[in-house]
């Protein structure tokens, strides 16, 4: 289709772990990884577990820009996601490997450092995952995380999930909303006292994002995600109108070079 902004087609049906490297990590996640490395002050004789490593942004970091070499292993559940982090990891100082958070394929104290760069908002059973983090932690370990804040905090990703509501689905906005529907920060501290961890510290920290234009603003988060299905039911006048509207909703976040907000997560660091 050809939309208001010039964009000629919607590839919405491209490889998403691809789309999810280009677009989301290209972004803001890699940013995001760098300071959740710092946080974690790694160094290069521990052993480093990224949970739910995604197309491995965070472990390719540690790996690479750290310089850490005794250990760094990437696990997810998705092996398309894996795919794309091995294609990625250009110096093959990652172990890629398949498996999920409830039932880490590893030994007891396997680990001196484990991240999650947003994990756990999509794990159904925490403490399970908590459980399993402190089992496969090393005596002294330490873990750290990164959730986003509500999407009160997030208010761009508001105004988009409102505007699918209207026009694509409360199924649709509902996708758009579960990256910023984990724990609060609070919730997570009591789960993680529960499941032994002690010196627990948290930190909002706040990330300017930019996308082109609204339009690709919605594009590049769709082709990213599950949200891709939703969107590609549309017709080229639903598409139409659901793009004018979020032209109208994105207007206070709108300048003459794109879409620009804040975008709030928290860290968590616990020993
Ligand atoms: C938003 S992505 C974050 C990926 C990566 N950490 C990053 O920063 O780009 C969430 C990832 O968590 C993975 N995931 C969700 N639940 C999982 C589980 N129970 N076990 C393992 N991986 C899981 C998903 O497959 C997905 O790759």
């Amino acid at each position: 289709m050809q939309d208001r902004n010039g964009i000629s087609a919607w590839q919405l049906n491209q490889n998403s772990a691809a789309a999810y490297e280009e677009y989301l990590v290209g972004r803001f996640f890699r940013r995001w990884a760098k300071r959740l490395a710092d946080h974690a002050q790694i160094a290069p004789d521990e052993r480093v577990l990224d949970a739910g490593c995604g197309t491995g942004i965070v472990a390719r970091t540690v790996a690479q820009d750290r310089n850490v070499t005794a250990k760094v292993v990437g696990l997810d559940v998705n092996d398309g996601m894996l795919a794309e982090a091995c294609r990625r990891d250009t110096d093959q100082a990652v172990t890629w490997q398949s498996g999920a958070l409830e039932k880490l394929p590893f030994d007891d104290d396997e680990f001196d450092v484990i991240l999650s760069q947003q994990v756990l908002q999509f794990v159904p059973d925490r403490e399970q995952v908590l459980q399993e983090f402190q089992r496969v932690l090393a005596p002294g370990g330490r873990l750290v995380l990164a959730s986003l804040r509500d999407i009160s905090f997030n208010r761009s990703y508001e105004a988009l999930a409102r505007t699918l509501d209207r026009h694509a689905g409360k199924e649709a906005g509902e996708m758009m909303r579960s990256p910023f529907s984990g724990p609060a920060p609070d919730t997570l501290r009591k789960e993680l006292g529960a499941a032994g961890f002690r010196n627990i510290s948290i930190q909002h920290d706040i990330l300017d994002v930019r996308f082109p234009n609204p339009a690709e603003y919605l594009r590049q988060e769709a082709a990213s995600s599950p949200l891709a299905g939703p969107l590609s039911e549309l017709d080229d006048d639903r598409l139409s109108a659901l793009i004018a509207d979020l032209e109208t909703s994105l207007a206070p976040f709108t300048d003459d070079h794109g879409v620009a907000f804040p975008m709030e997560t928290y860290f968590v660091k616990a020993s």
